[in-house]
């Protein structure tokens, strides 16, 4: 089978490098994928949103699968232009359809899914263009922290969260009469503040069956101790230790199952990965946010705790017989460092020489933000450069190791954190 990933990542180099690993492989391509994706297939340079190119080459290629990673183009409907197409009807999206990447793409569609079918979230309303004025009046009605969350796609940058009621009302106007993240904020919804601890929860379905993923908690502030501004993910840790069976069979009965149902009975076609932005209030799982594909840089140390062949379970997704596929868990623990480049999450610079790379024999290096130049040099290319994987018997041993190969990787102003895991320590039962 001839495999076709979209994004460039450390998400994407991931899935590549687990999908390389399936004997149903013949030929993989990544677009339009970075240095490490380079070692494992082809990279081609399409962009992710460019269907027509997309098309044309996975023709040319005779691509049998198309394994989507972030969730623009599942937004745009790349699933749709691929199944309403007759010349491209015998190749497989991994990913969902517009009308059901709406759970990503409109938080207002994602809370009308949620109170509709019962699953746990925060109280909201939803105010467009129109309503800023009961807008404003709502905001005084209800307790700090206020939480605002532009309805559309905004990069991850999306929600504001203010402890103050003025700056509040002042960003409410500025995202609804200002567009502050364009048309994202045409709608904002306004939503009761949560206290918990976050962690993700990530499903595979073939919109009848699902397979837990293991679940994973990310570090999304650039500084220790959670502070600083919002990254796109400074690492993450697989398991979680607060997640425990009875924990996760709460987010089973409460979350995943009626999320499940509910695209059913709403007639949602799903196809890929469901991504549960869940934080735990006193004991019980509340939804903050679903995605529609896989979390980065949570695949990182998800994926690697798949044990079984990936790529058969996409086959499975898209014949639609996931129910009949094995599943195993690799138990060992894993964790992903992000290390970043200096500037990051504001402006940074790009093309620094990256060194040392060939000396981790022990953790794997997963790509997000790199490219190969025409010397073959490996060259820094995002503020994401790249994350170190590792496996331990315990967190706190897969992160020892990924801490110790982080010391050997070299490039200019090369930041990670040094703090993962501290906050769930308290979690582990010794
Ligand atoms: P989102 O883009 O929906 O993932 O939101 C970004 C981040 O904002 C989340 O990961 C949370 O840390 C925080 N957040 C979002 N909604 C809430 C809420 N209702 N209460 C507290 N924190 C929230
Ligand atoms: N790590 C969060 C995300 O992928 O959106």
């Amino acid at each position: 089978m001839k495999v076709l990933i979209l994004g460039s990542g450390g998400r994407e180099h991931a899935f590549a490098w687990k999908i390389k690993q399936s004997p149903k492989l013949t030929k993989l391509f990544i677009a339009p994928g970075n240095a490490g994706t380079a070692a494992l297939g082809t990279n081609v340079p399409i962009d992710v949103n460019d269907f027509d190119s997309l098309k044309k080459y996975v023709l040319e290629q005779q691509i049998n699968m198309v394994v989507v990673g972030p969730e623009v183009p599942l937004v745009a409907g790349i699933s749709d232009y691929f199944s309403n197409d007759p010349s491209l009807k015998n190749v497989a999206v991994i990913g969902p359809k517009k009308s059901a990447a709406l759970l990503e793409g409109s938080k207002d569609f994602a809370k009308n899914f949620m109170l509709k079918h019962n699953i746990p979230t925060a109280a909201y309303q939803t105010f467009g263009r129109a309503d800023l004025a009961q807008g404003i009046k709502f905001l005084e009605t209800l307790k700090p922290p206020y939480v605002l969350k532009a309805d559309g796609l905004a990069a991850g940058k999306g929600v504001i969260i203010s402890n103050n009621l003025d700056e509040a009302k002042t960003e409410l106007t500025a995202m609804l009469n200002d567009a502050k993240f364009g048309e994202a904020s045409a709608q904002v919804v306004i939503e009761e503040f949560l206290d918990g601890i976050e962690l993700s929860v990530f499903v595979l379905t073939d919109g009848k069956s699902y397979k837990i993923l293991p679940e994973a908690k990310d570090y999304k502030r650039i500084g220790e101790g959670d502070t600083g501004l919002n990254t796109g993910g400074m690492g993450s840790i697989s398991p979680v230790p607060f997640a425990d069976d009875a924990f996760m069979r709460k987010i089973e009965e409460r979350i995943i199952n009626p999320t499940i149902n509910g695209l059913i009975s709403d007639g949602l076609k799903y196809a890929g990965f469901i991504f549960f932005g869940l934080i735990k209030v006193n004991e019980e799982p509340v939804v903050i946010e679903y995605n529609v594909r896989m979390g980065d840089p949570e695949a990182e140390s998800v994926i690697p705790r798949i044990k079984s062949d990936l790529l058969e379970l996409f086959i499975g997704i898209a014949d639609e017989n996931l129910e009949e596929k094995t599943f195993e868990i690799e138990e060992k623990h894993a964790s992903a460092i992000m290390q970043v480049a200096a500037g990051y999450p504001e402006s940074y610079q790009k093309g620094d020489e990256i060194t040392g790379l060939e000396t981790v024999t022990d953790s794997l290096i997963f790509h997000a933000g790199t490219r190969i130049d025409d010397n073959n040099i490996i060259l820094t290319n995002g503020g994401r450069v790249l994350a170190i994987t590792s496996f331990g018997n315990s967190m706190e041993e897969a992160l020892a190791l990924s801490y110790k190969n982080a010391e050997k990787i070299k490039f200019k102003g090369n930041y990670y954190r040094k703090d993962l895991g501290k906050d769930l320590l308290k979690f582990i039962k010794k």
